[in-house]
């Protein structure tokens, strides 16, 4: 007898092994001819694998009878080919062990459907659920491919830190990372004294590893970075966490032209990889999520990207005729429904947008001769919106350090980033990917909360 996943038993070639299972009961039925079957999961696979139970087993009445929804149980007998539709293998069993039960009466997960809102209160159960287990198997799948992709290209994987003194974006939505204790703050005048605190600075938890990222690229050519990163903004909505996990790659040599071949390539090879690797788990997506998962992916992978200037989208969109809730002009940042038009109804693809305003983007990205606009690039894709953002780097000192007044940063802090630019500066690029957006877009799921295990948002930290 030997101990194997639900996923090797339910393939043909396990047909007469002897086999150990060990997982989470989905249901129970009781046959008339005084025997049960068990539907077993154990995570490994999207499908369950059928125990035949017979009623001659010495714990049959005792036990087995007894076994509900949620129970855990190690099942030791006999790989046989299924009579029954749908399946190739099932096992007999010759031993039904119950490692622990869950009482039906308390139990929170039943076999009917839950809402996706009450599955979020149950975070803890929630892995159990279908949905769930997919998700998760997509989700590992597609961070395993980000992995392939980039090792298979020279990247070389940086870990950034999470800690960090310094605002990457800008734009000021960080969590503070303090030792101080806030019932008694030193102060220094009317300031607070943060020589006092752990890293005798203000520190915070990183929006971005882009930064550090450039410092790596600017010495070891192309590297990529994989990590959580955290955003403090208050936005509610289906598309934003706190905390979410961010792949930036960052190239020397690289112009913006590169950047997007790059991010076109990676992202379509992630739903090659989920198509070719996931097909069970995309088959349910298809049946409970969303129709088009499947031939959604095909098309991306079949697709040529459109890649059009800001400027001329807002050119589209002002000739497109619709209804917008946010009037579009030059300079404006482009909302919900102004990306949505472009992705689902003007060209049905995803969508890179680039050369946006400078006003509109934060102090690194590379300035056009135009002197209005910067070397930046959106990925737009149906129904998800933003997946990526990018751009060329600044390169140019003095241009770089123009920007920074501009928006108000203390040069000082950034002395080391400027001196990526004083000492052998190169054009590089890159570009950011949300983890999370992709698994959302991939899987069909609708709210971005349902796609991390353990979501944080505001007032949602329980888990
Ligand atoms: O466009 P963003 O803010 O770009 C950067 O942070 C750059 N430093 C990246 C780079 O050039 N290295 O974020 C990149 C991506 C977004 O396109 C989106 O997919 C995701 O990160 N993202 C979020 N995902 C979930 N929740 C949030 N609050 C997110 N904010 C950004
Ligand atoms: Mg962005």
């Amino acid at each position: 007898m030997e101990k194997v996943s639900v996923a090797i038993a339910r393939q043909t070639e396990s047909i007469g092994r002897k086999v150990i299972l060990q997982g989470w009961v989905r249901t129970r039925r009781d046959s008339k001819g005084g025997f049960s079957f068990i539907e077993l999961n154990d995570g490994s696979c999207f499908g369950n694998i059928q125990i035949i139970a017979d009623g001659g087993l010495p714990n049959y009445e005792s036990e087995i009878k007894r076994i509900s929804t949620g129970t855990s149980v190690e099942v030791r007998g006999e790989v046989r080919e299924s009579p029954a539709k749908g399946q190739a293998t099932e096992v007999q069993a010759e031993r039904v062990t119950v490692i622990g039960w869950a009482d039906p009466e308390t139990y929170p997960l039943q076999k009917k459907q839950h809402s996706f809102e009450y599955l979020r209160t149950i975070a803890h159960l929630r892995p159990r659920a279908n949905t769930f287990g997919a998700v998760a198997r997509v989700r590992n799948c597609v961070s395993r491919s980000i992995h392939n992709f980039f090792q298979e290209e020279g990247f070389i994987y940086l870990h950034s830190p999470i800690i960090t003194a310094s605002d990457c974006e800008g734009a000021g939505q960080m969590f503070r990372v303090t030792t101080l204790d806030p019932a008694r703050v030193p102060m220094r005048g009317k300031e607070v004294d943060y020589s006092q605190d752990f890293f005798g600075r203000p520190t915070f938890l990183t929006v971005s590893g882009q930064l550090e990222a450039e410092v790596y690229a600017c010495a070891l050519g192309k590297v990529y970075t994989f990590g959580p990163t955290f955003r403090a903004e208050n936005s509610n909505t289906s598309r934003h966490l706190a905390e979410f996990w961010m792949i930036e790659p960052e190239m020397a040599f690289f112009d913006l032209e590169d950047n997007m071949n790059l991010a076109e390539a990676f992202f379509k090879r992630l739903c090659r990889d989920v198509l070719e690797q996931c097909p069970e788990d995309m088959q349910f997506f298809v049946n409970r999520i969303d129709k088009t998962a499947i031939s959604t992916l095909e098309g991306i992978v079949d697709s040529e990207f459109v890649r059009l200037s800001y400027t001329e989208a807002i050119g589209l969109l002002q000739k497109s005729g619709e209804k917008f809730e946010f009037p579009v002009e030059w300079g404006c940042d482009l909302q919900a429904e102004h990306e949505r038009y472009l992705t689902e109804k003007k060209f049905q693809k995803p969508v890179i947008l680039f050369d946006y305003p400078r006003t509109l983007k934060p102090f690194y990205m590379r300035v056009n001769d135009d002197k209005k606009t910067v070397r930046a690039m959106d990925v737009l894709v149906p129904r998800v919106g933003e997946i990526i953002g990018g751009s060329q780097r600044e390169e140019r000192l003095d241009v770089l350090e123009e920007r920074m007044k501009e928006q108000g940063l203390d040069l000082e802090s950034y002395w080391w980033y400027r001196d990526l630019r004083r000492f052998g500066t190169v054009p590089h690029s890159g570009f950011g990917l949300g983890l999370e957006r992709a698994v959302q877009f991939i899987t069909g799921m609708a709210n971005i909360r349902d796609v991390i295990p353990f979501p944080r948002t505001p007032g949602n930290a329980e888990f």
